[in-house]
């Protein structure tokens, strides 16, 4: 073993170069190999210390292997982990009892990964349609706004905007159309011509990967209306939204909106287990019946133990009123940063987004590798765009300390 490894056997060097040869290459991670984390800090195997301002795509707001949820897991590991759906588990009942009544459902299908839980609610809203709402057979549409971000099977590619999640996996899903984010009079029309067809909307109530898209103040209610006009299901994707990211419990709540159906995910088990879920009420939940939908995993005892603790923990810590608030401060001291390169700092909560004007061949790449340099990891989106979104358990001091280091950073530029 290496001298000066502090944590694991393998060197920093040594984990990328293994990654590179022996892994696809499907992402292109920032230069930095992380072997612990803690609350708001990781540390790669040389002892290095950073701060996590990305939280695994806001999988991880509890902070990084929070006692409470690790030891949810363990005790549950020690019991029972899978059981498969062919059987019941004392466990299942009990979580789908806490989390419908925690956001306010009739009932809920639990999954494991994001796209998982988006491609149950399309198959919910195609079933929906054709079963309550009379569409026929084979003709039901969903619509989607541009610029999204729900995952990557092709199902949902078929829905995307984004020439990289697109191109080369054609050919794409039939049934599914898109219309401008951010703009609820091109709903009204699309609705207005072809709404006796259409299954479902399905939106993130802040475009996320697009780069912190927040919408118009008003815009999530007025595209629920409008669906409601059309008997159309407003379905909303907080899977990185909701669970206090945004300085509430779901960000549908800053307009009183409630989805049709809630699709949640990454938060909900604090970064430990794949564990996402669909909420919504009997009338489209029982659509579905036996043999029609499901998975292995979904819904596993050691999931539904350790979504629960993963829940509990954002209630007992407060930490969506944290996250508002803190969020409030921290763009305050962000937008005080001035120049030329820092166009624009937005977002809710805590998921910010720096708008970032390149050049002299600087991008928001190269200020991610400039601030990993001085301990604060966060990553791009797209070229211009910097993403923000540290666990919901950071300090206003700690908040403090990262906008003094972006501070230092841009005035290097
Ligand atoms: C809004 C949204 N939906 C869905 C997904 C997909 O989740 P997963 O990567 O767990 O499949 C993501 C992931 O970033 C997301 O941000």
């Amino acid at each position: 073993m290496p001298e000066n490894l502090k944590y694991g056997t393998i060197s920093s060097k040594e984990a990328m170069e293994l990654e590179d040869k022996y892994g696809a290459h499907n992402y292109a991670p920032l230069p930095v190999v992380l072997a612990k984390g803690e609350g708001v800090f990781v540390w790669d195997p040389e002892g290095n210390r950073y701060y996590d301002f990305l939280s695994a795509y806001s999988a991880v707001n509890q902070g990084h292997c929070h006692p409470k949820i690790v030891n949810a897991l363990m005790e549950q590991a020690k019991e029972l982990t899978l059981t498969s759906r062919a059987f019941f588990n004392n466990k299942l009942g009990d979580f789908e009892k806490y989390i419908t009544e925690f956001f306010g459902y009739d009932m809920v299908l639990m999954m494991n990964t994001g796209a998982e839980g988006v491609e149950t609610a399309m198959k919910l809203a195609r079933k929906w349609a054709y079963k309550v709402k009379g569409v026929e057979a084979n003709s039901a549409i969903i619509i989607f706004a541009e610029g999204n971000f729900h995952g990557r099977t092709i199902g949902i590619v078929s829905a995307s905007t984004d020439p990289d999640c697109r191109d080369g996996f054609g050919p794409f899903l039939p049934g599914i159309e898109k219309v401008p984010y951010n703009d609820p009079a091109a709903l009204k029309a699309f609705l207005e011509k072809n709404g006796k067809n259409v299954a479902a909307f399905i939106v993130e109530p802040i475009q996320g990967e697009a780069g912190v898209n927040v919408p118009d103040d008003g815009y999530l209610k007025a595209c629920y209306d409008i669906c409601k006009e059309h008997n159309v299901l407003f379905v909303a994707d907080e899977i990185q939204t909701g669970l206090a990211r945004t300085g509430k419990m779901l960000a549908c709540d800053y307009e009183n909106v409630r989805p049709d159906m809630l699709i949640l995910g990454k938060a909900l088990s604090g970064g430990v287990l794949p564990v996402s879920a669909v909420l919504a009420d009997r009338e489209i939940m029982l659509t579905i019946e036996p043999g029609q939908h499901g998975s292995t995993y979904g819904g596993f005892p050691l999931a539904c133990a350790v979504a629960k603790a993963a829940l509990e923990v954002l209630k007992e810590e407060n930490l969506a009123q944290r996250s508002f608030e803190l969020g409030i401060k921290f763009r305050e001291d962000l937008k005080a940063i001035e120049h030329p390169m820092l166009k624009l700092v937005r977002g809710k909560g805590l998921l910010t987004g720096i708008v970032v004007e390149p050049k002299d061949g600087i991008e928001a790449y190269d200020v991610c590798l400039m601030l990993k340099e001085r301990g604060l990891l966060c990553k791009q989106t797209h070229r211009h765009i910097i993403r923000l979104a540290p666990p919901l358990t950071i300090t206003q001091e700690q908040l403090a300390e990262v906008a003094n280091i972006i501070k230092e950073v841009f005035q290097t530029l």
